[in-house]
């Protein structure tokens, strides 16, 4: 039987406003993608997923939204979508797209529709609509606070003005965006047609939004402790056991169709074992290994990091993923040009330390080829490709993301790594638009990088990714297995079939065995010894 795609294919995420703007109006839309969607064939992805690109009012950035079967004007039609999908077929391509189903935006017609019902109605009970505490009910329902900042809970009138003021609305992000309530027979009907809907118009999957946070702990507790999401946190908004019944059924769907539809989860929660629980044999395919992407630039971590993700998700018979980059977390190369590098993924402004972007792009192209080299899936977010640097001197003025907002203005937000794509360094706007609009600036570092700069261009980092993703099919390392090798404590080394992966982690250089061929690797290397911070591919056999 042939392997199912998704075990070992290298998903390349697209962020649709970011990505290539058609129109000329600053904002990337899904014609854009179409055009550009040789380009990701050129590099040799094998999948793509979409963020958001349905109907909204972009409170934050897609996430919140409107209506799940409508594309936003911003980006296009339904035709649009479909020819898109229609496209990256004919490339061999496959399509995810993300599902959001943790909240809707306030302005789906449910919400609007709940607002103007009384307390109790099947209109108000889709969401989490409670009574305040307090002798006039002037204090939430509970102490949980939003992930953008500020309290979970909106007193009604605060939203439409009605007067009635005896409810409170959850939502766990922005105000914007109430969350569901997953209890509501309805609200899973409806999802499962949502679900339908796309696996007709033909994707092959799905990205599940905030996969651990559908359900909540009965009753709703205070809770004291931290809740940060992107922590992996517990508490009674995440990982409640209940969730894993809306996976059971999902599943269910998407085995009803040909061509092995997936599901991706992403689930921030509090180690591999309960990680791997979402991906038991009849819930999710995958899930984002948020463990890696947050792993310090330290080889150790490295190698527990790699072991123990491993093992939980063979001890369900899923596939392990790979993750350096997405559209909430600090680019890498910045990341990595941290003088604790690795040690934070929040995004920076120009008050904070400002990384060594140099230094963070040797170690950022040495992770990328440690990640590639490994079994399994793995993600590429755009413009990684390039070695894109986080945009850490964005004006504040121009910020959107709602933690910014919620923040009270001490949290930068995620702007800084969702910069319109670079793909020609002389045209207006780095060729992202053909006018030169955009809706936030690139920096400048970005032309010398931008994708005209580097295609062709030997030891380049697209060039770089290309050759690894070509190499990795060629010798099918997705779908081998690992063996780790002891070279030094700096140095996280494992074979995969007939290649060895060596990475050097801050150590000393390392001479590399005798006798072997040097595949590839992320700095130069000649006299034989494998620098600090850099990878390298060798055949063995
Ligand atoms: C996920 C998305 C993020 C969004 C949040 C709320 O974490 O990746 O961008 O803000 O969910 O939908």
């Amino acid at each position: 039987m042939a392997v199912e795609w998704w075990r070992d294919a290298v998903i390349y995420q697209i962020y649709p406003r970011s990505f290539a703007d058609s129109t000329g109006d600053g904002y990337g839309d899904l014609p854009g993608i179409v055009e550009r969607l040789p380009y990701l064939r050129q590099l040799g992805v094998d999948a793509v997923w979409l963020s958001p690109f349905y109907l909204s009012p972009m409170a934050d950035a897609g996430y919140d939204v409107a209506d799940y079967l409508t594309v936003d004007p911003l980006f296009g039609d339904l035709a649009d979508a479909q020819r898109l999908i229609e496209r990256a077929h004919e490339l061999d391509l496959r399509v995810i797209v993300d599902l959001v189903p943790n909240h809707t935006s306030d302005e789906h017609k449910w919400f609007r529709q709940a607002l103007v019902s009384e307390p109790g109605s099947v209109e108000r009970a889709r969401y989490h609509f409670v009574d305040g505490r307090g002798e006039g009910g002037e204090l939430p329902p509970n102490n949980w606070k939003s992930i953008f900042g500020g309290p979970a809970w909106t007193r009604i009138d605060d939203a439409d003005g009605t007067g009635d003021r005896t409810q409170w609305y959850l939502h766990l992000f922005d105000v914007k965006q109430p969350d569901l309530n997953w209890d509501n027979e309805e609200v899973r009907q409806h999802f499962d047609d949502v679900l339908r809907f796309w696996l007709d118009l033909g994707v092959d999957g799905f990205r599940v939004d905030v996969a651990h946070s559908l359900v909540k702990a009965d009753g709703l507790p205070d809770w004291d402790e931290e809740q940060a999401m992107l922590d992996g946190l517990v508490g009674p908004m995440w990982d409640q056991d209940g969730v894993h019944d809306v996976y059971r059924r999902w599943r269910k769907i998407l085995d009803e169709y040909d061509g092995d539809r997936s599901l991706v989860a992403e689930a921030w929660v509090a180690d591999p074992e309960r990680l791997a629980l979402y991906l038991r044999p009849d819930e999710m395919h995958t899930a984002f290994n948020f463990e890696f992407l947050d792993c310090r630039w330290d080889a150790a971590e490295y190698r527990e990091i790699i072991a123990s993700t491993m093992a939980a998700d063979e001890a369900v018979g899923a596939p392990t993923t790979w993750v350096l980059n997405n559209h909430d977390v600090l680019r890498s190369v910045s990341r990595f040009g941290l003088t604790d590098p690795g040690s934070s993924h929040e995004g920076l402004g120009s008050e904070d330390e400002q990384p060594d972007n140099e230094a963070g792009l040797r170690r950022a192209r040495a992770a990328a080829l440690m990640m590639l080299g490994l079994p399994g899936s793995a993600y590429v977010y755009q413009g990684e490709e390039l070695g894109l640097p986080e945009h850490t001197t964005l004006p504040d003025e121009l910020r959107q993301d709602p933690t910014w907002f919620r923040s009270g203005f001490t949290r930068v937000g995620r702007d800084g790594c969702r910069i319109p794509m670079a793909w020609e360094a002389a045209e207006p706007a780095l060729g992202f638009s053909p006018n030169g609009a955009r809706w936030l600036p690139q920096p400048d570092a970005y032309a010398e990088l931008a994708v005209d700069q580097q295609v062709g261009e030997d030891g380049s980092t697209w060039e770089l990714y290309r050759s690894a993703l070509a190499l990795r099919k060629e010798l099918a390392l997705g779908r081998g297995t690992l063996e780790w090798v002891d070279v030094a404590d700096d140095v996280v080394a494992f074979d995969n079939g007939p290649v060895r992966v060596l990475t050097n982690v801050l150590g000393s250089p390392v001479a590399l065995p005798e006798g072997c061929e040097v595949l590839l690797s992320s700095t130069p290397i000649d006299d034989g010894m494998l620098p600090t911070d850099a990878s390298v591919w060798l055949r063995t056999s």
